[in-house]
């Protein structure tokens, strides 16, 4: 698995580490993996269903007890059977032609999993490509707003050392490189 690193100096923080990975997001050993997941945090299929999967049932058991999430926000479990210690589950915008603050939302998404995983002492979190698969966003508008979301917070956030954009297509890994090139 080739690895596109990118090095960021932020202002007044040390390096930070922004990679783009093609694969699969449960096999990652991180500690977070962020989840595409519906309001009702009861699993479903894309990323949601690999997850579900990979961490067992009893992750289900734990998210039936969270009360759903809200579009936008996040809300964090543990990752049982999987490597990352925890999963940020994060519910993004269904697109709906850009007109209804989708890009609001999911800049959200991002911001508020980041905030979740800075509190839970994570030093490294994988995102998927939050809402381009069954929500239906662009990928380029989203990819835009996934890496200036994250190069914004990370700032607030010293403890988060590496961010893995984790990509399950050639394509959206080569648009992850442009932006961070
Ligand atoms: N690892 C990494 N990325 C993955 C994986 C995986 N195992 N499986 C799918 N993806 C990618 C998709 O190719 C897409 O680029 O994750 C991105 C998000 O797609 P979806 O999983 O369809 O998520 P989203 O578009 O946010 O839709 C969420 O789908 O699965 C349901 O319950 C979920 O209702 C919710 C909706």
């Amino acid at each position: 698995m080739f690895a596109f690193m990118g090095w960021f100096f932020l202002e007044g923080r040390s390096i930070e580490m922004l990679t783009v990975v093609k694969a699969d997001i449960t096999t990652l050993q991180v500690d977070a993996i962020v989840n595409a997941a519906n309001n009702s945090l009861l699993g479903g299929g894309g990323v949601d269903g690999a997850i579900h999967r990979g961490a067992g049932p009893d992750l289900l058991k734990e998210c039936r007890n969270l009360g759903g999430c809200p579009t936008g926000d996040a809300r964090i479990t543990k990752g049982y059977r999987l490597p990352a210690k925890y999963v940020i589950h994060t519910v993004g915008p269904v697109w709906d032609g850009g007109g209804r603050g989708e890009a609001e939302l999911l800049a959200s998404c991002y911001r508020r999993s980041l905030e979740l995983a800075s509190g839970a002492g994570v030093k490294s979190i994988a995102f998927p490509s939050i809402s381009t698969g069954v929500y239906g966003y662009p990928v380029e508008q989203a990819a835009k707003i996934a890496v200036s979301t994250v190069r914004k917070e990370l700032e607030k956030y010293p403890g988060i050392e590496e961010v893995i954009f984790c990509c399950f297509s050639d394509r959206d890994k080569e648009m992850y490189e442009k932006l961070l090139a």
